[in-house]
């Protein structure tokens, strides 16, 4: 078993795949310097092996944002060779145009969290790294040609606000973030996409709205229902749809991720501290 494709996903992600009668090639939980990693699923699909990692928890959600272990999720999939991760995500939406139950490949983030850590690099003199384009670009450019035909809207790009949870946001604080020029607001992309790139990982995300975010339609607060009346039944019916398709968008997009030659930045993210001789070829020695 050789995987070179990770997806990190949300909530029990294997269990479509293995209702599907996906061939299993096992499953790991591996020991990193920052603690145990979710536990890593690995299969194998048209003689494509990947790894499944599901950030919240494999049975419901049982880690909130704030408190997922980034670095070890992502220690692990580079202790196994992983080189390329495809992010699923579930954010609230800034703009009308993003719908729930789209799909967007986000090209930006703007952080206006608090969270922590950000990096692997901690009381070191490297770490100085270009963050734009901040996702794989030849990962983008694959998940927009092979989402053609998907009965989903595919928005080409999008700015990610990255907040701080468990916490929704304010009305005020969805507000500012309209005028700082965002498209989504979520908590589970930072700080992984930093930590990824610190790695050298090419990594891009693939999004879908689950809402329209706080205050940007008028929704009447509804105790005990999900989101609180944030999102309306339609709209979670479009967003049930979307998560059903999961696996076969997943299944749909990962050869030609898989095949991309990685000709864009990511590989060499770090060149000019190994060329420095301030990092060394194992990246063993490099994180902290
Ligand atoms: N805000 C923050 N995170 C989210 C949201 C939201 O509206 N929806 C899904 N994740």
């Amino acid at each position: 078993m050789n995987p070179k494709i990770a997806v990190i996903a949300r909530v029990g992600a294997h269990r479509p795949f293995e209702a599907a009668g996906l061939e299993q090639l096992g499953v790991q939980v591996l020991e990193t310097p920052y603690g145990p990693s979710r536990p890593l699923h690995f299969f194998r699909h048209k003689g494509l092996e990947f790894a499944l990692l599901s950030r919240h928890g494999e049975a419901g959600y049982e880690i909130s944002a704030p408190f997922l272990n980034a670095k070890a999720n992502l220690y692990a999939l580079k202790a196994l060779g992983i080189q390329k991760i495809l992010a699923w995500v579930a954010p609230g939406s800034l703009q009308e145009e993003l719908a729930p139950g789209d799909l967007v490949i986000p090209h930006d983030v703007l952080d206006e969290g608090r969270g922590g850590p950000h990096t692997f690099f901690t009381g070191v003199g490297w770490g100085f790294i270009r963050h734009n384009p901040l996702f794989c670009p030849e990962m983008r450019a694959s998940l927009l040609e092979s989402l053609q035909g998907v009965p989903f809207k595919v928005h080409p790009q999008g700015v990610y606000v990255a907040t701080t949870g468990p916490r929704l946001e304010t009305a005020a604080e969805i507000r500012k973030f309209r005028v700082l020029g965002g498209d989504l607001v979520g908590q589970t992309l930072v700080p992984e996409v930093f930590l990824a790139r610190e790695l050298e990982f090419c990594y891009a995300a693939l999004t879908y709205v689950v809402n329209y975010a706080e205050g940007l339609l008028n929704r009447p607060y509804q105790p005990g229902v999900l989101f609180e009346g944030l999102a309306t039944p339609e709209e979670m019916a479009k967003v049930s749809a979307l998560e059903a398709a999961f696996p076969e968008l997943i299944l749909k997009v990962l050869p030609a991720l898989a095949a991309a030659p990685r000709a864009c930045p990511c590989p060499r993210l770090l060149e000019r501290y190994r060329l420095r001789g301030d990092i060394g070829e194992d990246w063993r020695t490099w994180v902290r």
